[in-house]
């Protein structure tokens, strides 16, 4: 978009595309926020569409099973694409097209080509691409990326990230929103680490910068029982090391699926934790998508001896969403570069494929050799 021709809009009317598992917690954001509204709502799955527009107040000609009768609304001025992650890229640029301004899930697309087609379609039809990683909303997160730039740690030298899943515990996951998700082709990789890991790859360069090479070895486990097979298998135990571009700087990662567990969350049966050091100390941050360890602090630092617990934190994962969200409602009204655009969301994009990659190679990855 241009500046200079640039007129605030009064309002910003939305369309909700996907009114999947996820979209219960992205539509309160547009709810609440007095600059924006929901207008129109579209799924292929109608009923299930028709049963979000009285829980969201949508009128009922406002409901659609078509994306391209949702798109021809003059009125319409953005969309909110929640849908499986094949449909990203194509979606993205339908709607560049048709002159709607787009917040696209992560990941952004399953290759860079497909990521290099949607910033080609948003340019080219001044529209403005984000992609919407609420991860980087999340105030915990803030918090400690504030202590870190502050150089609460001193010179930061690792990173460490550990996501873990269990199949019991969390919020109803309606089967066809998993059936999606553990076939590669609709996916793109796996659940954790290609669909969620996407989360802790953008977390992993928002604290510590660019990555310049990465090892990974991505294994597989039956979801339910050792003997399941495909496609009844998530991508983990996963283990991740990379090199930051800044010197002496490294960052791991695992992933794990715990069968028999249940950890208990008001949305996902997932938890993650995150340990920052460097040469004057620590920075834990305790808990995202869910709170498995209770009474800990969100966030706690051990510096130069000290501990510090920040108990007063906003940490329940909601409220990523709806700091995201408002975030790219400003983003339009004052027509300024969103978090993250399509650039950036990309740049994490490469990270994502360059450790698949190396899983599936064997050897380490250089991201900036990194082609499609
Ligand atoms: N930011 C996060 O933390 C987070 C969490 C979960 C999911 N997501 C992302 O949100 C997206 C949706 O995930 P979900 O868990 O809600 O999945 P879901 O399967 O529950 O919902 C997807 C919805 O899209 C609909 N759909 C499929 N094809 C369509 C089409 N052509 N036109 C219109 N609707 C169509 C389906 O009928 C379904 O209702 C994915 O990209 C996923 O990665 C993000």
């Amino acid at each position: 978009m241009n500046g200079e021709s640039f007129d605030m809009p009064e309002m910003v009317n939305f369309g909700i595309v996907g009114c999947g598992r996820i979209s219960d917690l992205h539509a309160p954001g547009y709810l609440a926020n007095p600059k924006a509204q929901i207008l129109a709502i579209c799924d292929v799955d109608l009923d299930r569409a028709k049963t979000k527009a009285k829980e969201w107040k949508v009128s009922e000609g406002m409901v659609f099973a078509e994306f391209d009768q949702l798109l021809r609304l003059d009125e319409l001025d953005a969309v909110e694409l929640l849908v499986p992650h094949h449909l990203h890229a194509e979606m993205t640029i339908r709607a560049a097209r048709a002159g709607k301004h787009i917040s696209v899930q992560k990941p952004m697309a399953n290759s860079l080509s497909e990521c290099q087609q949607m910033i080609a379609a948003a340019e080219n039809h001044d529209v403005k691409l984000r992609v919407f990683e609420n991860f980087r909303f999340y105030p915990p997160y803030l918090k400690a990326k504030e202590l870190l730039d502050g150089g609460a740690v001193g010179r930061p030298s690792s990173i460490h990230i550990k996501l873990g899943v269990s199949h019991a515990g969390g919020w109803d996951v309606p089967m066809d929103a998993w059936m999606w998700r553990i076939d590669p082709d609709t996916c793109g990789g796996g659940p954790l680490c290609w669909d969620d890991g996407y989360h802790k790859f953008s977390i992993a360069e928002f604290f510590l910068g660019d990555i310049e090479k990465v090892k990974a070895w991505i294994d597989s486990t039956g979801m339910f029982d050792d003997e399941d097979e495909a496609p009844f298998v998530v991508d983990a135990p996963a283990v991740f090391m990379w090199k930051y571009k800044t010197p002496r700087t490294y960052g791991s990662m695992e992933a794990t699926w715990s069968r028999h567990g249940n950890f208990p969350s008001k949305y996902y049966s997932a938890d993650e934790r995150v340990e920052i050091t460097g040469d004057k100390g620590y920075i834990w941050v305790n808990q995202c998508t869910a709170n498995s360890l209770r009474n800990e602090a969100p966030v706690v630092t051990f510096i130069e001896g000290e501990l510090v617990e920040y108990h007063n934190l906003e940490s329940d994962w909601f409220s990523s969403f709806t700091g995201a969200v408002d975030h790219f409602v400003e983003a339009l009204f004052m027509d300024s570069e969103p978090v993250l655009t399509g650039e950036q969301g990309m740049k994490i994009q490469r990270f994502a494929h360059a450790a698949h990659k190396s899983a599936q190679i064997g050897t380490e990855i250089l991201l900036d050799e990194l082609h499609d």
